[in-house]
């Protein structure tokens, strides 16, 4: 099948979080499985720099934002047969410091940018001489393109591609004024509620769930919570009446990016047959990080946004407790102000037990995926989450609350004891995180438990390839409509 996929992100051009990986891994797994993908992402600044094997297109756009036409450029790259991927260049809104925002300030104009980004992912959709079957968009950046395509229907386009929106975190819908709405362009029947209006407001991704002709979200739990009211986000009464057009697929791994044999950011390559080398690279991040080296001591890490998603509060309560203990914790992340300065506080109480990094660092969350004993995920809630399969493959025993894709992909001992390969708890609380750990210490004194555990996790395969079918079939469906 020909497929168009369009993402605000893409591994390893631009990131924030998992939809990069998302996106690049999936395209990497339709060409594989013998698929056209195309994917069109933003050229941000600094990519051509970094990566100067992109090349500029025979293309231009010249397309409408409200009264203005805003022009912009094309450029490409072919990575692998079978995949090719679209830069939209368009240096006022693209060529900034930040993707989102700056200083932890959004854009006064994320708006206008992806509305125009969507559009000329509309726009390759129509005019590309490759006609795809299928645009599969992700979040609210690119929400609007299922009724970008079916107002060119509507002008009488006849064989418009069908639609697949992928859901990656329903709390960020692209929710703007309603004066908005006049960028888009579209007949002024798509602001209503059956659309694009939320009480007033555009809902970028409010759009894509109604008008979509299919909708994913990254796991099968997920895309259950979404259609209540605690997880919906308000969109929970659509997606109950969407919800024969959803469906939930849990995300891969990328195993040729997140992988203990060849990986230039490890100290040292390890496998399920070669564990014992494992301990290199906990000495070695250690050291690294400048907590007292000591194979003995379990060492936690986390790798994420600091965002209230990701249970910061709880996890800050719970570590102030557990750090009495003869235990050391390290974490990589950057987002909330307020979070980093927690975080600060706690190193300066716990200085050789605790370790912190702000900033973004992919050497270093290789590093602390491979270093530690274990990995702490007490999301609030969490669609998918690829840490915790990432901690898998790295014999990183993943500490993870039951929500979401935590729950579809970690296997606690009350599920089975022959495949566990991670701890879970329900409560959000501080204190049922801090028994989970108190688990985890247990299993650290005994070696072979500890080892069975870590293996299980190793076994464990999200591959992509056993995965890439289910979308397939997604598509397929779109066909019949
Ligand atoms: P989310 O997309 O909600 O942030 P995921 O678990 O799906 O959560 O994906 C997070 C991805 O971003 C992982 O690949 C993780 O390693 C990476 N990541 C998050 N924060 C950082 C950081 N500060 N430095 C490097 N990588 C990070
Ligand atoms: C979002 C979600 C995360 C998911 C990722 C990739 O950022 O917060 O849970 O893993 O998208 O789908």
């Amino acid at each position: 099948m020909k497929i168009l996929l369009a993402s605000s992100e893409l591994f390893p051009f631009s990131k924030t979080g998992g939809l990069a990986d998302m996106v690049a891994a999936l395209a990497r797994a339709l060409a594989q499985a013998g698929h056209e993908a195309r994917v069109v992402t933003p050229l941000y600044r600094g990519m051509l720099k970094k990566f100067p094997q992109i090349k500029r297109e025979d293309w231009e756009f010249n397309l409408p934002l409200g009264p203005h036409w805003i022009r912009g450029g094309l450029w490409s790259l072919e990575p692998e047969r079978g995949l090719k991927i679209y830069f939209v260049e368009q240096p006022e809104f693209f060529d900034r410091a930040g993707i989102y925002h700056e200083q932890n300030v959004s854009y006064a104009d994320n708006d206008a940018r992806y509305i125009f980004f969507s559009k000329c992912v509309v726009h390759l959709a129509r005019w590309l001489p490759w006609h795809a079957d299928v645009v599969h968009v992700h979040d609210w950046q690119v929400a609007l393109v299922p009724a970008m395509l079916q107002q060119l229907e509507r002008e009488g386009w006849g064989n418009a591609p069908r639609s697949c929106l992928t859901i990656h975190n329903l709390a960020y819908q692209g929710v703007f004024p309603g004066e908005s709405f006049q960028l888009t362009n579209l007949a002024s029947d798509f602001f209503n509620p059956n659309a694009a209006e939320y009480f007033g407001l555009v809902n970028c991704l409010k759009a894509g769930i109604a008008l979509a002709d299919v909708i994913t979200t990254v796991s099968p739990r997920y895309a259950r919570e979404i259609t209540t009211e605690e997880y919906g986000c308000g969109l929970d009464g659509l997606l109950r009446r969407r919800m024969d057009k959803l469906v939930g697929v849990l995300n891969g791994v990328d195993y040729a990016e997140w992988n203990t044999t060849k990986n230039p950011h490890l100290f040292q390559p390890y496998s399920v047959t070669r564990l014992a080398e494992k301990k290199i690279n906990k000495l070695e991040l250690q050291r690294l990080v400048a907590l007292p080296v000591d194979e003995h001591i379990p060492l936690y890490g986390t790798i994420s946004r600091l965002a209230e998603q990701k249970g910061v509060d709880i996890q800050l309560a719970a570590l102030e407790e557990m750090l009495n203990s003869n235990i050391q914790f390290v974490q990589l992340g950057s987002g909330s102000p307020e979070f980093e300065r927690g975080y600060r506080e706690l190193a300066a109480r716990f200085p050789d037990k605790v370790a912190v990094r702000f900033g973004y660092d992919e050497s270093l969350a290789h590093r602390i995926e491979a270093g530690c004993d274990f990995f702490l995920m007490p999301s609030r809630f969490e669609p998918c989450g690829l840490n915790q399969m990432y901690s898998l493959r790295y014999g990183t025993i993943p500490i993870v609350r039951a929500t979401g894709g935590l729950d579809d992909s970690v296997v606690d001992f009350t599920e089975s004891a022959k495949t566990a390969n991670g701890i879970k708890f329900f409560e959000y609380s501080a204190r049922a995180l801090s028994k989970g750990i108190r688990k985890s210490m247990a299993i650290y004194t005994n070696a072979n438990l500890l080892k069975t555990y870590r293996q299980n996790g190793m076994k464990a395969d999200f591959s992509w390839a056993k995965t890439v079918g289910k979308f397939v079939e997604i598509y397929k469906s779109t066909q019949l409509s």
